[in-house]
């Protein structure tokens, strides 16, 4: 396994790659590696002749300051854990490299429809930069394939459009939530939870489960009294509902009765820790 920490290190090695037609699939990631991403990269190797996994953490991308001060940055763990899978290149940029004339009056990447909502709206602007970064990243590494956790499914469907709408050559991959016995879902972002927030973050997976149960076995169709009804089960367990939503899965957009494919979303503070998952509803 190699690491390129730069642009023409990792040019060299597509570029031998490329004259051999190999496929190269391509995980990105902003690091603090856990089995959610390690579930990505063995996909990855599954589909591809060629693994490369990103780890930039994306200054675009967060809206809030703390937020991107506090995300763990755990790059020699990431590599030695990278090291025991069959990864043939890790992509280590700097922002320097990857923003080298700033952000400021960068060009940017906007996905009208699915930037606006959900998280969208808890984070304004935060789409446009995984949009952005997505695309640089693409342009640089040129993969066949690219692997995205459906843990953030408004993530996975935004990236869908984008490479649709800019007639990008990259097959976008989805992989099932990766999720702890308790049923939470894997995330860098739990490593900031204590211990008594550990024991009741589940809840919000329990919450998801319960609102499945009620549309697909009992046949509820009144979305808007089972979201109600959620965020208070979620309140109760001691988290701070940001929205929890039914959504038709093909587009986000807002479901009702007829719609058999559905996506059940929600987000949730916990202390100072932001929680989000999903689940998929099915009632065809
Ligand atoms: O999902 C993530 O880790 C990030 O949003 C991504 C796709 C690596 C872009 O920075």
């Amino acid at each position: 396994m190699a690491i390129a920490e730069n642009l023409s290190a990792l040019k060299t090695r597509i570029k031998s790659w490329r004259q051999q037609n190999e496929v190269i699939a391509f995980v990105p990631t902003m690091g603090n590696l856990h089995e959610g991403h390690l579930s990505l990269v063995q996909k990855a190797r599954e589909l591809a002749d060629r693994v490369v996994v990103s780890i930039f953490v994306n200054p675009l991308q967060f809206n809030d300051q703390q937020d991107l001060t506090n995300y763990p940055r755990t790059l020699n763990d990431d590599v030695q854990l990278l090291s025991e899978l069959d990864c043939e290149l890790i992509f280590t940029p700097t922002e320097e490299m990857i923003y080298p004339n700033g952000m400021a009056s960068l060009t940017k990447v906007i996905v009208p429809g699915f930037d606006d909502k959900l998280c969208g709206k808890g984070r304004p602007g935060h789409f446009d930069g995984v949009a952005t970064v997505v695309t640089k990243l693409f342009n640089m590494v040129q993969p066949d394939i690219a692997i995205f956790g459906e843990k953030d499914y408004q993530q996975l469907m935004l990236i869908k459009k984008l490479v649709a709408d800019l007639n990008l050559t990259v097959d976008v991959i989805g992989v099932p939530t990766r999720r702890q016995d308790s049923g939470l879902a894997m995330s860098s972002r739990n490593t900031l939870l204590t211990q008594k927030q550990l024991v009741q973050a589940p809840s919000l997976y329990k919450t998801l489960l319960a609102t499945k149960h009620a549309i697909e076995e009992q046949g509820e169709t009144d979305f808007s009294l089972l979201c109600g009804q959620a965020k208070q089960q979620l309140q109760e367990a001691g988290l701070e509902p940001e929205y929890v939503d039914i959504r038709r899965a093909e587009d986000l957009e807002l479901a009702n009765a007829n719609d058999k494919q559905l996506r059940i979303l929600a987000a949730a503070r916990l202390g100072s820790v932001r929680l989000i998952d999903n689940i998929a509803c099915d009632l065809a």
